[in-house]
């Protein structure tokens, strides 16, 4: 009888010690460890903390997870350091400091602490934070000596923070599991960088990997945003901190934002108790994610093939000319061709994008968009300005501008919302988009309403008069300045062409024909009529317009425009009266009329324009095709360069170029472009000798003949200078 009472005190202890130490306790007190088996769990049975094995490892971690799903770990303490036994101990010392103890009472990992703490205690909380506190203190966040929260594993739980504390310059962010069984820190990391405004970034080592846009004010740019009453984004930026953070807003609801193992970010929910997590986004979404996928000045759009495009204003390499240098995506689009503002030059809102990492940028966040564009307007470097606060509605405010090239655009659709952003373009493009406008906005008045049908279009065709009255005016004031190439109309053209009639053709190239005809002026032009269906041509048309149109040379030929209607493309050139040079030097009649001192003249002048090109002119330019037919003759016997459709620039140290392209024409090109695709202003140097040998010689390089030998013009040359210095006049 006496046992009966004592049995009954003994078990009720037995139970409730088991049932303080493994299943309700919160707390770690340096009298009440943590061992292995033994597990936290928070006030709210929300989450749990323990050790476990992960997968299918036999080493013993100390984690926390989700008491409902107890698979999903959200924080690991030893991710470096695993148990090999289950003898681990974790348990606070009396000074404070957190440490887990394997059976040698070994250190195997330790919150580093080092304030010392009267009354230490750990608490698990239902945030799934674990905080060390003293017992003595007020239990607000301020009193926490150390937290779980602060050194975060591959999750972040609502509340968590991801970014920056501006005081003591601690990043908080997250490093991947390195596989399923292994925690230890993997090579993926998702970080906030705050350098201007805060963008996401999903880093390997120290590479950028995946970048949201800039935040805007109510979620990063370019993240898929997400309809949901399940959390709310937040971005906190003040004197001491800047960082993401998520509430959520309905308690019955889960939500956390896991990194990967693969790299990627996955936002999961669970609604109600146990019933699995659901992946409501990841990032990357797509293939236009990858940074810098489309390269410098591209824009990735994966509704169109091919994936990349350059941003208007921009000039694409040809696909093959990318060589190992442009493997990597930084040039497959050419930078703007100059620094300096050109007349005309204004913004194209490219709408609905990602906007561009913030590497060259300037931020003002008091300007309004018509400050913003004043701003850049001023500055040529100035390429794309946006505003940066969405929050106020509108077109929102604040201002960022970009300098140089702009990374990584993508056009945006879908759930995801993308901005608006201004890129600088020169008047060429502006004019496009300004006739396209008037095409559409003529199309739409003329289904308005049949019965006005016939009012708006003779106050159309009124006004359409008057503008064209207008736009030859300004066309005529513009090519004064010579300033730039200005945009001829059609008609202009065909009534100074005769209609394009077969006795104008003066010339024909690869790329179309070369007609003559007279301006109403009375000035005579030459027009290089681009074949509609010849692809390269449009190429090299851009290539002559945006070059020419920078150079000004008495030795170079004068563009004086250019027109383009729908598909067709001209060139409008100052008419040459005497053809060029091989229509002279290797005929034998012709080449009569050329004496030496002409021709010295005529040498002079090529080596003037070519020495302009190379190193007197504001860009260094790599001609790629100088011959005697590329070599005009004005009516004065005067010298000019022309045909620039492959011209390239080439970087401002002279250095040699490489391209898999090699184009050009054999017997003025030299060998190691030829055979190797290197170029540079050497190249150029070397036809120029072959253009001499050809001007004193009247023979041409390639369709040389020599009884003695079979090599061609230079070959001969070559193989005589070291014997007869004099073999010019032996010709
Ligand atoms: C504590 O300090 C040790 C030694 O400096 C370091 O190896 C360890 O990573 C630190 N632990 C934490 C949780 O920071
Ligand atoms: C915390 O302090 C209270 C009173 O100040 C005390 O009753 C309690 O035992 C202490 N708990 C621990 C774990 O030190
Ligand atoms: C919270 O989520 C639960 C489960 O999805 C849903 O039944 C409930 O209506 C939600 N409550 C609110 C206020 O949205
Ligand atoms: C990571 O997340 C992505 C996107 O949800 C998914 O396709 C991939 O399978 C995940 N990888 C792992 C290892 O879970
Ligand atoms: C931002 O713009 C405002 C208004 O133009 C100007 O007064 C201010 O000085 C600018 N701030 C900076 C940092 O440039
Ligand atoms: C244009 O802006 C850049 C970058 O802010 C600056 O370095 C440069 O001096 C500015 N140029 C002019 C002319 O204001
Ligand atoms: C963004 O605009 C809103 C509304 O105009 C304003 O309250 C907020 O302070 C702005 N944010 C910043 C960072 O300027």
């Amino acid at each position: 009888m006496e046992s009966l009472p004592f049995f009954i005190f003994f078990s009720t202890l037995f139970i409730q010690s088991l049932h303080f130490l493994s299943f309700s306790a919160d707390i770690i007190t340096p009298d009440l460890p943590v061992k292995d088996g033994q597990t936290l769990i928070s006030v709210s049975q929300s989450f749990e903390l323990g050790f476990f094995s992960p997968g299918t490892s036999k080493y013993r971690y100390v984690g926390i997870w989700y008491k409902k799903s107890p698979e999903t770990v959200v924080w690991v303490a030893n991710r470096n350091n695993p148990l090999t036994d289950h003898f681990g101990v974790l348990t606070i010392e009396n000074r404070g400091n957190l440490v887990l103890l394997d059976q040698m009472k070994n250190i195997m990992w330790s919150s580093n602490s080092s304030s010392i703490i009267a009354g230490p205690v750990a608490q698990l909380l239902d945030s799934g934070n674990l905080v060390v506190r003293d017992n003595g203190s007020s239990r607000n966040t301020e009193s926490y000596r150390w937290q779980s929260f602060d050194q975060p594993s591959d999750t972040l739980l609502p509340g968590m923070k991801l970014g920056w504390n501006l005081k003591t310059g601690q990043e908080r962010y997250l490093i991947t599991w390195r596989s399923i069984s292994d925690p230890s820190p993997g090579d993926f990391t998702y970080r906030l960088d705050i350098h201007g405004l805060p963008q996401l970034f999903i880093v390997v080592g120290s590479v950028k990997k995946v970048r949201s846009g800039p935040w805007n004010g109510i979620f990063f740019g370019g993240t898929p945003k997400v309809h949901n009453s399940v959390f709310e984004p937040i971005l906190v930026r003040n004197e001491d901190e800047i960082y993401y953070t998520y509430r959520l807003l309905n308690n019955s609801v889960s939500s956390r934002l896991t990194l990967n193992q693969s790299g990627a970010v996955e936002r999961l929910v669970m609604y109600g108790q146990n019933s699995g997590w659901t992946t409501i986004y990841s990032v990357p979404v797509d293939t236009c994610e990858n940074y810098r996928q489309c390269g410098a000045n591209g824009i990735c759009r994966t509704r169109t093939s091919p994936l990349c495009e350059c941003l208007k204003g921009f000039k694409s390499i040809p696909e093959e000319e990318l060589d190992i240098q442009n493997f990597y995506g930084s040039r497959k689009c050419e930078t703007r061709l100059t620094l300096d503002c050109q007349p005309g030059e204004g913004f194209l809102k490219l709408p609905g994008v990602k906007l561009p990492d913030l590497l060259e940028f300037r931020l003002n966040e008091s300007m309004n968009l018509k400050e913003c564009e004043a701003e850049c307007f001023k500055n040529c470097s100035c390429s794309a300005f946006a505003t940066t606060n969405l929050s106020g509605g509108g077109d929102g405010s604040g201002c960022l501008m970009w300098f140089g090239n702009l990374i990584d655009i993508r056009e945006q659709s879908g759930s995801t919302i993308g901005q608006d952003i201004h890129i600088r373009v020169p008047a060429s493009e502006l004019e496009m988009v300004r006739s396209s406008k008037r095409k559409k906005m003529l199309k739409t008045a003329l289904v308005v309403s049949m019965s006005t049908l016939l009012a708006i279009f003779v106050s159309g065709l009124v006004l359409w008069i008057s503008w064209r009255k207008i736009k030859r005016k300004v066309g005529m004031d513009r090519r004064k300045e010579g300033m730039e190439a200005p945009l001829f109309d059609l008609d202009t053209i065909a009534t100074a062409t005769n209609n394009f009639a077969p006795d104008s053709i003066i010339g024909a190239g690869g790329f179309g024909s070369v007609y003559k005809g007279k301006l109403l002026t009375g000035q005579e032009i030459a027009v290089k009529k681009l074949s509609m269906n010849s692809g390269q041509g449009v190429e090299e048309f851009r290539n002559e317009v945006v070059l020419i149109a920078k150079l000004q040379h008495r030795n170079l030929v004068g563009l004086l425009g250019s027109c383009i209607h729908r598909e067709e493309r001209m060139l409008i050139y100052e008419y040459m009266p005497n053809k060029s040079l091989d229509y002279f030097i290797f005929d034998h009649e012709r080449s009569a009329l050329l004496g030496w001192k002409e021709r010295f003249v005529i040498i002079l002048g090529i080596a003037r324009g070519l020495l302009y090109l190379h190193q007197d002119s504001k860009l260094q330019i790599v001609h790629r095709d100088l011959k005697p037919s590329n070599v005009l003759l004005d009516s004065n016997l005067i010298p000019k360069i022309s045909d620039f459709g492959l011209a390239r620039i080439s970087g401002d140290d002279g250095k040699e170029t490489k391209t898999r392209r090699v184009i050009g024409t054999y017997g003025y090109m030299a060998p190691e472009y030829a055979i190797d695709g290197k170029f540079s202003v050497k190249s150029d140097v070397f036809s120029l000798g072959v253009l001499l040998l050809e001007i004193i010689s009247g023979k041409k390089n390639r369709g040389f003949v020599h009884p003695d030998h079979h090599h061609n013009l230079v070959g001969h040359v070559s193989r005589n200078n070291h014997m007869e210095r004099k073999y010019v006049i032996s010709l």
